[in-house]
C-alpha cells in the first residue's frame, strides 16, 4: 500500500491557513475563463488567458494576501510575460504555494435530470503525480449540488456519488503528496430559504466526510472548501450577515470534524461585497476549533477585470481593485471589516 507523508500533508496545511491570508482560486477552465474575458468584450483563447492570469499571479505583494493559488491545468504549464519563469516558479519565489485543479468537470449524471457528478478519476494517480513532481501541493476537486424542492433535489445519489468521488479523489492525491481541498458545492441559484440552505449543506458535508473517513483519507490533511449557509439568489428575502454567519457556524459545527486541516470559503454567485461581509461575520462568531479562510474567483477577480479590459495600460488601476479586495478580506478574516471601508481611498 502506499503511504501518506502526513508531515509533508501538515506543513502545507499549515502555509495555505496562515493567518490573514486566503487562498485564490484562479482555475477557471478554459472555456469559463474564456467567458469571464468576453463579458469585458474581450477575446478568449491561450494568450489572453495567460494575460489574464498574469493580471493576478504577477501582482507585486501578492504573498502579503494569498497563501496559495489555485491554478488550471493551461496555466500551470505556463509562462509569465517574461517568458523565463512559469508561473508555478514565480509562486514559489514569492512563497506562494502552487496548486491544481485535478477533477475534469460536472458532467450530467445519467438518470438523474439536472444534476452533475464530477468525473476524473480514472487516470489521477498519474497526474496527480506529474503535478507534484513540478511543483503543485495541493489539488482542488469541485463537486456541484443544485437544490430545487419542487423537483426533490438534490437527490440522495446525487450526492453519494459526489461524495463518493470526493472521498475517493482525496487519498489518491495525498499519496501524491498534494493536499486535498475537497470542495462541495451547494449553489446559491433557486429560490429556496435559508433553512434549506442550511439543511442541504449540513447533509452534503457530512456525507462528504463520511465517505473521506471510509477511503481512509488524512483528516488533518484535508481542507473543506464550502459555499456558506446563505438563501437561493431567486429568493426574495434578503438574509441578514448575522443570519448567514449563524447558519454557516451551525452547519461548521454539526458536519466537520475538529481534527480537519481547515475551512475556506467560495464566494460562488454572491457579489464582491457579500463576500466579504459574511466572511467578516462569520469570522466574529470565531472562536471554530478549525481556521478559515477565504477562496474566491469571483469575489477577489471579477472588479479587476472590469476596469482591465484586457487593456495593458489598465493594469495598475486593475491591480489596485484586486488588491482592494484582498485587503478587506483579509480584515474580515480577522471579524475587523466594516462595509464604509469600501468607500475609502
Ligand atoms: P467562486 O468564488 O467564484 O465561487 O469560485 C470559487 C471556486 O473555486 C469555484 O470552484
Amino acid at each position: 500500500m502506499n503511504e501518506i507523508n502526513t508531515n509533508l500533508l501538515e506543513e502545507t496545511v499549515k502555509k495555505l491557513l496562515a493567518k490573514g491570508k486566503g487562498i485564490l482560486a484562479a482555475d477557471e477552465s478554459n472555456g469559463t475563463a474564456d467567458k469571464r474575458l468576453q463579458s469585458v468584450d474581450v477575446e478568449g483563447g491561450e494568450e489572453n488567458r495567460r494575460r489574464y492570469r498574469e493580471l493576478f499571479l504577477c501582482m507585486d505583494g501578492l504573498e502579503d494576501y494569498v497563501s496559495g493559488v489555485i491554478l488550471y491545468d493551461e496555466t500551470f504549464w505556463q509562462k509569465d510575460c517574461s517568458g523565463e519563469k512559469t508561473f508555478v516558479e514565480k509562486l514559489e519565489e514569492k512563497g506562494v504555494v502552487p496548486g491544481i485543479k485535478v477533477d475534469l468537470g460536472a458532467k450530467d449524471f445519467p438518470g438523474f435530470p439536472e444534476e452533475k457528478l464530477t468525473i476524473g478519476l480514472d487516470d489521477l494517480a498519474e497526474r496527480a503525480g506529474n503535478y507534484s513532481k513540478h511543483g503543485g501541493r495541493f489539488a482542488k476537486w469541485r463537486a456541484v449540488i443544485k437544490i430545487d424542492e419542487e423537483k426533490g433535489l438534490p437527490t440522495e445519489e446525487a450526492v453519494e456519488a459526489n461524495a463518493d468521488a470526493l472521498g475517493r479523489y482525496a487519498r489518491i492525491v495525498q499519496e501524491a503528496g498534494l493536499v486535498p481541498i475537497v470542495e462541495p458545492e451547494v449553489l446559491l441559484t433557486g429560490p429556496h430559504s435559508l433553512e434549506t440552505s442550511e439543511k442541504v449543506t449540513k447533509y452534503v458535508v457530512k456525507k462528504v466526510f463520511e465517505k473521506l473517513n471510509e477511503y481512509r483519507a488524512y483528516i488533518p490533511g484535508v481542507i473543506l472548501k464550502t459555499s456558506m449557509v446563505i438563501n437561493g439568489s431567486a429568493n426574495v428575502d434578503e438574509a441578514s450577515a448575522e443570519e448567514v454567519a449563524d447558519g454557516t457556524v451551525r452547519m461548521l459545527l454539526e458536519s466537520v470534524p475538529e481534527n480537519v486541516g481547515g475551512v475556506v470559503f467560495l464566494s460562488g454567485g454572491q457579489t464582491a461585497v457579500e463576500a466579504t461581509t459574511h466572511l467578516d461575520a462569520i469570522a466574529e462568531r470565531e472562536p471554530l476549533p478549525f481556521e478559515i479562510a477565504f477562496s474566491y474567483a469571483r469575489a477577489l477577480q471579477q472588479p479587476a477585470l472590469r476596469v482591465w479590459k484586457g487593456k495593458d495600460e489598465n493594469t495598475d488601476l486593475a491591480r489596485a481593485e484586486f488588491k482592494k479586495r484582498l485587503e478587506l478580506n483579509q480584515l474580515a478574516d480577522a471579524g475587523d471589516y466594516d462595509i464604509a471601508m469600501e468607500y475609502l481611498e
